[in-house]
């Protein structure tokens, strides 16, 4: 089965498409190495996949309109991750996350129309949510008040991707991914560059008073609930679902600093700051339906995931 990768030279992608070479899936993988985080990171995120027989690498920006024609193989299912990531980069430079996000998205799904493509699974996020009081997150509430451009932008996806299964019968899979980390991990999210903080000695800044929380997911639970979904939509006709893929398990943002601080074996000062804005307050998923259309369980405990981050971490420095 042939799967195109957008987005794999990132974090989550890289490590889909380790997971899907060593399942004997073909992987065609497309990226631009968009400048948002060294390019450097990414290459070598690549450096394993270039030499596996059953992965093909493009380097094409998805917003290009001719991007696509570079890739002969007969795609079966696409998975689609390539996006510009963060939220608070997003209130800074709005329209470039509308560019790759929206347009990238609509481009992608113009060119799987043309060669009939009808299995497509897209990287949605939790940050759709908002500050949703309601928790934990289910997939039938009302998702109206995204408060970063970033989010807005995973939500349009959403809604831009129905179009087109209503008109084109493209079988999709929405997934909402809550903050995922682990070995890879972006440079910009929390957990690395806490780490980069305690690691060289130097004081940590917590938006807020440390309450805020987030559902954390490790790589590995994240990447199974993709393939999950490759597999269902695989079989599926007529099918479009949003499905949360989180841990169903918040932790706090001190706890947070506690456990990668005990991981690394240095505490560090810790200075308040006020609420950064676009930053939601909480995330927290309810993972009933993965559970039972995707027989997804992460398997990855909060402190087990930091150990085995951490460990990647010390092998880099
Ligand atoms: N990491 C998380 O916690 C998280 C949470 C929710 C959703 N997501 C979503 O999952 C996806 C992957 O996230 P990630 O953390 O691996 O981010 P990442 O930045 O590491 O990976 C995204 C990749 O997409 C590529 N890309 C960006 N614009 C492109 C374009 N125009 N053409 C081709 N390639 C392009 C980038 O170069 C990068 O390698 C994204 O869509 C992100 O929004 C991530």
């Amino acid at each position: 089965m042939n799967i195109l990768v957008t987005g794999c030279a990132g974090f989550i992608g890289s490590s889909l498409t380790q997971r899907l070479l060593n399942e004997d899936y073909r992987v065609i993988g497309i990226d631009n190495f968009d400048p948002f985080y060294p390019k450097a990171l990414k290459e070598k995120n690549l450096k394993a996949l270039l030499y596996h027989p059953c992965f093909t690498f493009y380097e094409a920006d998805i917003t290009e309109p001719d991007c696509f024609s570079v890739i002969k193989d007969n795609i079966n299912c696409v998975v689609h991750l390539a996006a510009k990531a963060g939220v608070r980069p997003s209130i800074d430079f709005p329209s470039d996350y509308t560019k790759n996000n929206i347009f990238g998205t609509q481009n992608l799904l113009n060119w799987m129309v043309l060669k009939g493509i009808h299995k497509y699974i897209f990287a949605s996020s939790s940050s759709v949510y908002g500050n949703s009081l309601t928790v934990p997150f289910k997939e039938t509430q009302d998702v109206n008040e995204t408060i970063s451009p970033y989010a807005f932008t995973k939500k349009s996806g959403e809604i831009l991707n129905y179009t087109y299964h209503h008109l084109y019968n493209i079988d999709i899979v929405n997934l909402r991914l809550f903050t995922v980390y682990g070995p890879k991990q972006r440079p910009d999210l929390a957990i690395r560059k806490f780490t980069d903080l305690i690691y060289s000695d130097k004081p940590v800044t917590l938006y807020g008073d440390g309450t805020s929380s987030r559902d954390y997911t490790f790589i590995d639970d994240i990447v199974e609930g993709i393939i999950s979904s490759v597999r269902l939509v695989s079989k599926s006709n007529d099918f479009f679902e949003i499905i949360n893929l989180g841990s169903n398990h918040p932790i706090t943002l001190i706890e947070m600093v506690n456990v990668i601080s005990d991981a690394v074996g240095k505490k560090p000062e810790i200075i308040f700051n006020k609420m950064q804005p676009g930053d939601v307050s909480r995330t927290y998923a309810d993972i009933t339906k993965a559970g039972r259309l995707l027989s997804y369980s992460p398997r990855t405990p909060f402190k087990e995931g930091i150990t085995k981050f951490v460990e990647w971490y010390f092998a880099q420095n």
